[in-house]
């Protein structure tokens, strides 16, 4: 198989991403670094190395996490900030978000080292439902709710029809559930501002099936194999 793709498949990066870090001259194979994109390996004899470490093919991981506020969904930051990797520090395969919850979100996340699986997972064909708890200011009205159920106009486009249910509302605050399927950036913040509420705290609930039930805020628990098989197939049917 090509290098790009071995290190694609250990759950380096993208296949682009990995790539560019052959470009780069961070790849050796068998003790010679290697920056020709065609070249070909044998991961039963070959001995391929990232930035001094073996690279083998790992096991494959999923997680889900119950991410807290204050936690970014990346690798690492550039500023410094806590990510959510530093949250799941015992795991020791190079796993990575499936996609994001801002900085500020809490809630479902879904970690792994599996890159087919992440691009089923984020990938705006397959529509995956997301479950959001959101806590907007203001009392939010029944035409605003039914605004945001029927498709709210984003500079991106309008939204896809929604599943939004009213849990509660007052005159300072009104907590509202979102079910959507597409995963767009910051989308639940700017379909609540399109219809005049801003959110003051948010939360993803629920991820297809998968919920936040056994997993308290900061822990995370492993996917169960039939759980992987289940988000495979849901992402699959929707084609
Ligand atoms: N929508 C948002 O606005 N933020 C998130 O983190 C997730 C969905």
């Amino acid at each position: 198989m090509r290098l790009a793709k071995y290190l694609a498949q250990a759950g380096i990066a993208s296949r682009r991403q990995a790539e560019e870090i052959i470009r780069m001259g961070r790849v050796k194979l068998n003790g010679s670094i290697v920056t020709e994109l065609a070249t070909v390996v044998d991961s039963k004899i070959d001995h391929i190395e990232l930035d001094g470490k073996i690279v083998g093919a790992e096991q494959q991981v999923y997680i889900l996490l119950n991410k807290p506020p204050g936690y970014i969904s990346a690798v690492n930051d550039p500023w410094g900030r806590p990510t959510v990797l530093e949250l799941a520090g015992d795991i020791k395969e190079r796993i990575y978000p499936v996609g994001r919850l801002d900085y500020d979100t809490e809630g479902l996340l879904l970690l792994t080292n599996d890159g087919q699986f992440t691009n089923l997972m984020i990938h705006p064909r397959y529509n995956i439902d997301k479950k959001y708890e959101a806590c907007v200011r203001g009392s939010i009205k029944d035409n605003e709710l039914k605004r945001l159920r029927d498709g709210v106009d984003l500079e991106d486009g309008m939204t896809a029809p929604a599943g939004i249910r009213l849990i509660s509302r007052d005159d300072r605050a009104s907590i509202i559930e979102l079910l959507i399927h597409e995963g767009r950036k910051r989308q639940v913040k700017r379909m609540c501002g399109a219809v005049g509420h801003s959110v003051i705290s948010l939360k993803r609930v629920a991820f297809a099936f998968l919920t936040l039930e056994g997993v308290e805020i900061g822990e995370y628990r492993n996917l169960q194999k039939a759980e992987v098989r289940r988000l495979q197939d849901i992402a699959l049917h929707e084609l």
